[in-house]
């Protein structure tokens, strides 16, 4: 295989990170992607960094033995605790993260007041609190860490009383004082047509996705790893709890 026909590797603690394959593929459709989700390890959000770091390599080594090109982390969790040790430990292979998308929300308009939904542990982390002590001053940010919401995609539950049942617990408390909602977690995108209905027309959601995909490309330009010729890529999806359903539910997420 030529050197930029090599795949693009991608992992996610678990089935979210299609939300970021999708739009991968909707702007390099000639590409070839190989995506690893650690379902069996999910959720990471709830974790402590050290074990996130330790499932992020492994996963890492996954995609690797895959001979990827490229790596992009689709998850916020894993990108705030081990982007930098994997960076350090693979220097000559581009690696791309994610991280809640506040700066589209911040600057979208003056003063606004904006809600971030992600797991515990990407709120904690030094990276995104030094995202936030950035645009604080300028926008009156509110962090609404949701354990317990990405098990609802992992389930295939993207809507239903449940659901709906949940987030409104969750976003009730916000919904009088907040312009805009970040997801700031790969899996919230999946539950985001119920989100949009519980804020209603007013609320504007913001997510990272197209923006990581936007970066990827730059990155495999900036390499000389774009692969050249237009046929279509091929996409293999991986999950390390080797369960024929969750693929299943991959492809149907990849496909709506
Ligand atoms: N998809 C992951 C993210 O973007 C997190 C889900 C988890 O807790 O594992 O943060």
């Amino acid at each position: 295989m030529t050197n930029t026909n090599r795949p693009i590797g991608i992992f996610d603690s678990g089935i979210g990170g299609v939300s970021v394959l999708k739009e991968m593929i909707q702007l390099m459709p000639e590409e070839n992607y190989i995506y690893y989700g650690d379902s069996a390890n999910a959720p990471y959000g709830t974790k402590t960094a050290e074990e996130i770091r330790r499932l992020s390599l492994a996963c890492m080594h996954f995609l690797l033995n895959h001979d990827v090109k490229a790596v992009v982390i689709a998850c916020n969790t894993a990108t705030s605790a081990s982007a930098e040790m994997l960076r350090l430990q693979y220097p000559d292979i581009p690696i791309i993260g994610i991280e809640p998308a506040l700066k589209p929300a911040v600057l979208w308009k003056e003063h606004d007041r904006i809600a971030v939904l992600a797991t515990p542990m990407t709120l904690k982390q030094e990276k995104f609190q030094k995202l936030l002590h950035t645009y604080e001053t300028t926008s009156d940010i509110y962090c609404i860490p949701c354990p317990g919401l990405m098990e609802f995609v992992e389930r295939g539950e993207l809507n239903g009383p449940r659901l709906t049942a949940f987030l409104k617990e969750l976003l009730t408390p916000y919904l009088h004082k907040i312009d805009a909602i970040v997801l700031g977690c790969t899996h919230y995108p999946f539950v985001a047509p119920v989100i949009s209905e519980i804020a209603g027309p007013d609320i504007k959601i913001f997510q990272g996705s197209y923006g990581t995909a936007k970066e990827l490309k730059r990155r495999l330009l900036e390499a000389g790893l774009k692969k050249e010729d237009t046929t279509k890529g091929t996409v293999q999806i991986y999950n390390s709890n080797q369960s024929p359903e969750t693929i299943a539910l991959c492809d149907r997420l990849i496909h709506t």
